[in-house]
């Protein structure tokens, strides 16, 4: 059965407790509008209070540790990250990538630590402006998703369960340009293919594949409905309750 259409917003380092009014109203929204999944991943400050606010939203983080616990100074496991209530959490964003210098192994390593903690994961992947340019974005991103996948343990049903790929090509993420259409469905084409090949037909289909780079209410309805877009990681217009549920309200 085709899965929902995901909406997660990724507040990135935004929010403080007064941020908390807009994740209660776009909990509220939700609870109206159960056609479209809708969560958020605040800072890891308001990963709890998120979550005791919110009756139909999940809260999850924008990163974890893939140790358990040890000397990490300023790290937060994925165990942690349950234990205050949260749902999933977000790896491989292009700023971790480029801020954090973390590499595919690591991301690897990551999800697989947050999936034994209970979580599910979205994965992102995209290419730079240059890698596009040079006409390797395809190869690229495929390289980049396939040695940052997990190594599932579980029986193969759980596989789309557990996780949601997000493309996000990084020249887009913040600076209001949005891949093309055609960009977007060839590149979503080519990571289903990928999935399909990795999880098979079933599972690998089922995968919902997130677009992710300047999504605004504007431009939400027609990337929603580009074929193989199974939602939006959303950056800036999560942090309004206002233009964040707009988003939700293109998607279903
Ligand atoms: O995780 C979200 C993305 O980086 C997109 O950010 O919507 O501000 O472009 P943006």
């Amino acid at each position: 059965m085709p899965k929902r259409p995901y909406i997660v917003g990724n507040w990135k380092m935004h929010g403080t407790r007064a941020m908390l009014s807009e994740a209660r109203t776009i909990d509220r929204a939700a609870q109206r509008h159960m056609k479209v999944e809708v969560a958020i991943a605040p800072p890891y400050t308001l990963i709890h209070p998120v979550h005791r606010e919110a009756e139909q939203i999940a809260v999850g983080a924008q990163d974890c540790h893939h140790e358990e616990s040890g000397a990490h100074t300023g790290d937060i496991s994925a165990a942690m990250v349950a234990d205050a209530g949260g749902k999933f959490v977000i790896l491989g964003h292009s700023e971790r990538r480029q801020n954090h210098s973390e590499t595919d192994a690591q991301i690897k390593l990551k999800a697989e630590a947050a999936l034994n903690a209970g979580l599910r994961i979205i994965l992102c992947c995209g290419e730079s402006d240059s890698t596009r340019e040079a006409g390797r974005a395809v190869s690229h991103v495929k390289k980049q998703l396939k040695a940052s996948l997990p190594d599932f343990a579980d029986t193969a049903e759980e596989i789309s369960e557990k996780l949601t790929v997000a493309y996000e090509p990084i020249w887009a993420i913040g600076t209001g340009k949005t891949a093309t259409l055609e960009d977007i469905a060839e590149m979503h084409a080519e990571i289903r293919a990928l999935l399909v090949s990795l999880y098979g037909e079933e599972q690998g289909a089922e995968v919902r594949i997130l677009y992710g780079g300047s999504v605004k209410p504007e431009n939400a309805s027609e990337i929603l409905a580009t074929a193989e877009v199974g939602g939006a990681l959303v950056g800036g217009a999560s942090l309004t309750a206002d233009s964040f549920m707009g988003i939700a309200l293109a998607a279903g």
